[in-house]
C-alpha cells in the first residue's frame, strides 16, 4: 500500500528539498516506486531532478485550481520507479485562488485519489510557510517527516508547526502522525550539534520517532542541485549520499508496522 509522506518545516533552509530528492532517489534505487510532489513555489525539487521549471506548463498549479488532472503532471525522470509532479513560480498564486474554493484544505488529497496505488511512497515537498499549500499537503499526507537543522534556533517555530498539524487533526480529521524528526546540516563533532541533538531529544523523545540516522553537513549535498542531479548520483561516495541510503534503510525496515523497528 502506498504511503504519503509530507517533509514539513516552516523553517526556511532546514533541508527539506535536499531530503524530498535524496530520500526518494534511494528508495527508488532500492527498489521502491515513488512520486515526489513539487508543492514549493520556488520549485527547487524540479530543478533539483534537473527538470527545466521554467519550461513545464503541466505542474502541480493546474492541477490544483482543476484545469487537468494529477496523472497528467507527471514526469519520469531519469531514475528508474522515481517520478515526479514539478512546480514554479506560477504556484504562488495557488494561495489566494485555493482560499476562495470550498474545501480549500483537502484539494491536493483530493487530486491524488487516483495514482496512489501505483507507488509505495509518495513525498510532497512543502514550502516554508504554514499557509494553505502547507495545510493541503498536512491533509493529503499519512505521515510526516520534521527534518531539523542542527542550529541554534532549531526548535524556534516547531510550536506553531505541531499546533497547525493538530488544528488539521481535529478540525479537518485527517491525522498526519510524525514518522520521524530528521537532524539535517549535523555535526556530532561540534558542542552546538550535539546541545541541539539533546534539545531534540527532550523536545520529541518521549512520544515521537528521532530517526537514528542524522544527516551531516556536506558539500556534495549543496553542489549536486547546480548539476541537476541527486547527490546519489553526482557523488555516490560522498557522506551525504551514504546518509541518505542509511535513511532509506531505516524506512523502509519500518515498513509493516513498527515491530520491525
Ligand atoms: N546536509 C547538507 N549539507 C550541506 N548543504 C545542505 C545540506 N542540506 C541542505 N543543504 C543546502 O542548504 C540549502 C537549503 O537546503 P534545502 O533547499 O534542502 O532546504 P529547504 O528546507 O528545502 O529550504 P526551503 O525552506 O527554502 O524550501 C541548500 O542550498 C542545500 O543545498
Ligand atoms: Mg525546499
Amino acid at each position: 500500500m502506498v504511503e504519503i509522506i509530507a517533509i514539513l518545516n516552516q523553517k526556511g533552509g532546514c533541508g527539506k528539498t535536499t531530503t524530498a530528492v535524496n530520500l526518494s532517489t534511494a528508495l527508488a534505487l532500492l527498489g521502491r516506486k515513488v512520486l515526489v510532489i513539487d508543492m514549493d513555489p520556488q520549485g527547487n525539487a524540479t530543478t533539483g531532478f534537473g527538470v527545466e521549471k521554467n519550461d513545464v506548463e503541466k505542474t502541480i498549479y493546474p492541477v490544483l485550481t482543476g484545469e487537468i488532472r494529477l496523472e497528467e503532471a507527471i514526469l519520469s525522470t531519469d531514475i528508474s520507479g522515481l517520478d515526479i509532479v514539478p512546480s514554479n513560480i506560477s504556484l504562488s498564486g495557488a494561495e489566494i485562488e485555493l482560499s476562495k474554493t470550498i474545501g480549500p484544505h483537502s484539494i491536493l488529497k483530493e487530486a491524488m485519489d487516483g495514482v496512489s496505488d501505483s507507488y509505495d511512497y509518495i513525498f510532497i515537498d512543502v514550502p516554508p510557510s504554514l499557509g494553505l499549500l502547507t495545510l493541503n499537503s498536512i491533509v493529503a499526507s499519512d505521515s510526516v517527516i520534521i527534518p531539523i537543522q542542527a542550529e541554534f534556533y532549531a526548535l524556534e517555530g516547531m510550536a506553531d508547526l505541531i499546533k497547525a498539524m493538530g488544528l488539521v487533526e481535529t478540525r479537518l480529521n485527517s491525522p498526519s502522525p510524525i514518522k520521524g524528526i530528521l537532524l539535517t546540516l549535523y555535526d556530532s563533532r561540534t558542542r552546538l550539534g550535539r546541545e541541539v541533538y539533546s534539545n531534540v531529544k527532550e523536545y520529541f523523545g518521549e512520544t515521537e520517532n528521532i530517526f537514528k540516522t542524522t544527516i551531516p553537513r556536506n558539500v556534495r549535498l549543496a553542489e549536486a542541485p547546480s548539476h541537476g542531479k541527486p547527490c546519489i548520483l553526482y557523488d555516490e561516495e560522498s557522506s551525504g549520499t551514504l546518509a541518505y541510503l542509511k535513511l532509506a534503510e531505516e524506512i523502509i525496515k519500518l515498513e509493516g508496522g513498527e515491530d520491525n523497528k
